[in-house]
């Protein structure tokens, strides 16, 4: 983690902030009760940034964490916050706790114009690796899957052999 920077586990008190921030991020934004479900359910992971000493929020995080892959759902940046390096702070923290978990991959899902977003994941290690055709309903739009291969083999346990298998 960049120095002054911390990261903490989201909230329901934060929800608020996050809210205002989504709200401004996406033009079809997470409701509350997707927020509350996702800081619910044991899989998933919800995250906030914050300046060392400080209580404002500078943007959120919130991914899965499945068998061997890690998948992220949102990231945001207050727009009033961007471009210093934020977002790539987030996702720094995403990659090493995949790396903690011994993941083999990060996936993720984005809108085919998000350049902003296409750009961070691609300078993060990520690389598209196929189009969901009119994946989001609010506008039709095509999301491009993005992956970044963390290389790590060590969940991969030996492969089942077949019985008419010789060699
Ligand atoms: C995408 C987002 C999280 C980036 O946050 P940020 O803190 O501004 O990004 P950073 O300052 O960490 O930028 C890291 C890199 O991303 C790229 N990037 C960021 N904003 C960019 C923009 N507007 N255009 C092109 N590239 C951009 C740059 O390569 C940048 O590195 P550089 O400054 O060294 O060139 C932010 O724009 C945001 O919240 N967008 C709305 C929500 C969203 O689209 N989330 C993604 C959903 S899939």
């Amino acid at each position: 983690m960049e120095d002054g920077l911390r990261i903490e586990n989201m909230t329901e008190d934060d929800l608020d902030e996050v809210l205002a921030i989504e709200r401004q991020s996406f033009n079809d934004p997470w409701p509350p009760e997707v927020f509350k479900a996702e800081l619910r359910h044991c899989w998933s992971h919800c995250r906030v940034l914050r300046k060392d000493g400080a209580a404002v929020i500078l943007g959120y995080l919130v991914y899965w964490s499945v068998a061997d892959e890690v998948h992220l759902l949102n990231v945001a940046v207050d727009p009033k916050q961007r471009n210093h390096h934020y977002g790539r702070a987030l996702l720094d923290y995403l990659r090493d706790f995949a790396v903690t978990q011994s993941a083999r991959f990060i996936t993720l899902e984005v809108r085919r114009s998000n350049q902003a977003a296409i750009t961070l994941y691609e300078h993060a290690g990520f690389r598209p690796v196929g189009v969901r055709p009119r994946y989001y309903a609010n506008n039709g739009e095509d999301a491009i899957v993005m992956l970044n291969d963390l290389g790590s083999t060590s969940n991969v346990g030996p492969l089942p052999g077949r019985d008419d298998d010789e060699s």
